[in-house]
């Protein structure tokens, strides 16, 4: 009679499948991995004196990328599962009418967080995309960083109560960002930085599924996806698509 597996015992399965994939080969994490917890280390670092070899190249544990990826691949295949704040934030943006060019700024506002790195993820973010979307939309992804942390009376904005929950209610920005916002202030694009707080859903609905399909055309249309694909191309970003593509390479 077939027993069916505990989920703690398919766990084990995929990791032990996982193991098998990468051989013998040490998996050479970065420094930044270790100081999320808490550690100066490189782990393992270079595996000198164990005889053994170290992960370089595609990642077996990972999805397997197409050839040539573009912005749905790296969705699909890479991004947090986490990624429904971005579709439904985008989905508010287009609901409420806004241009095209916004729509895909609202949906790429956290692309940092689901997709790469949390701290600083506006910045993170819009270097990312910087060199396939106008200049406006990486703009406002960058400054949103600084704006969600200012209300904005004019535009009904408010400072989220989340955050008061999340940081404190004594939470003080850091004088970087308090700077920053005031630079944005003046700047002709306040305004699409500003949209993109106030099309941010900071606590979206779990019960609504909203797919990636309803922005393929505004992604068609708005990012200039690469032929050679994201990572094969020659921008200041493409090192960055390909450490999300192999991110345990080893050097
Ligand atoms: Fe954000
Ligand atoms: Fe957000």
């Amino acid at each position: 009679m077939a027993t069916k597996q505990t989920l703690s015992e398919r766990a084990d399965a995929l990791e032990e499948q996982q193991m098998k994939a990468l051989g013998d080969r040490i998996v050479g994490k970065s420094l930044l991995y270790y100081l999320s917890d808490g550690e100066q280390s490189l782990g393992e670092g270079f595996g000198v004196g164990t005889g053994r070899q170290m992960l370089m190249g595609e990642d077996p544990r990972l999805p397997a990328m197409p050839e040539k990826p573009n912005l749905i691949d790296f969705f699909r295949l890479r991004f947090a599962p986490s990624q429904q704040h971005l579709l439904q934030s985008a989905n508010l943006a287009q609901k409420n009418g806004l241009p095209e060019k916004m729509v895909l700024a609202c949906l790429l506002h956290d692309i940092a967080v689901t997709g790469f790195i949390r701290s600083d993820h506006g910045y993170w973010g819009a270097q990312l995309i910087e060199p396939y979307v106008d200049e406006e939309v990486s703009w406002a992804i960058r400054m949103h960083q600084c704006m969600r942390f200012f209300p904005d009376e004019s535009v009904n904005y408010a400072y989220p109560e989340n955050y008061t929950r999340m940081f404190g209610a004594d939470y003080q920005v850091e004088p970087y960002i308090a700077a920053e916002y005031e630079r944005a202030k003046n700047h002709k694009w306040y305004m699409s930085g500003r949209m993109i707080c106030v099309n941010d859903l900071y606590s979206f609905d779990h019960n609504i599924v909203i797919e990636l399909g309803q922005f393929e055309d505004v992604i068609g249309r708005h990012f200039k996806q690469p032929e050679e694909g994201l990572g094969n191309d020659n921008t200041p970003a493409s090192h960055m698509w390909r450490t999300l593509r192999r991110p345990c390479n080893a050097l």
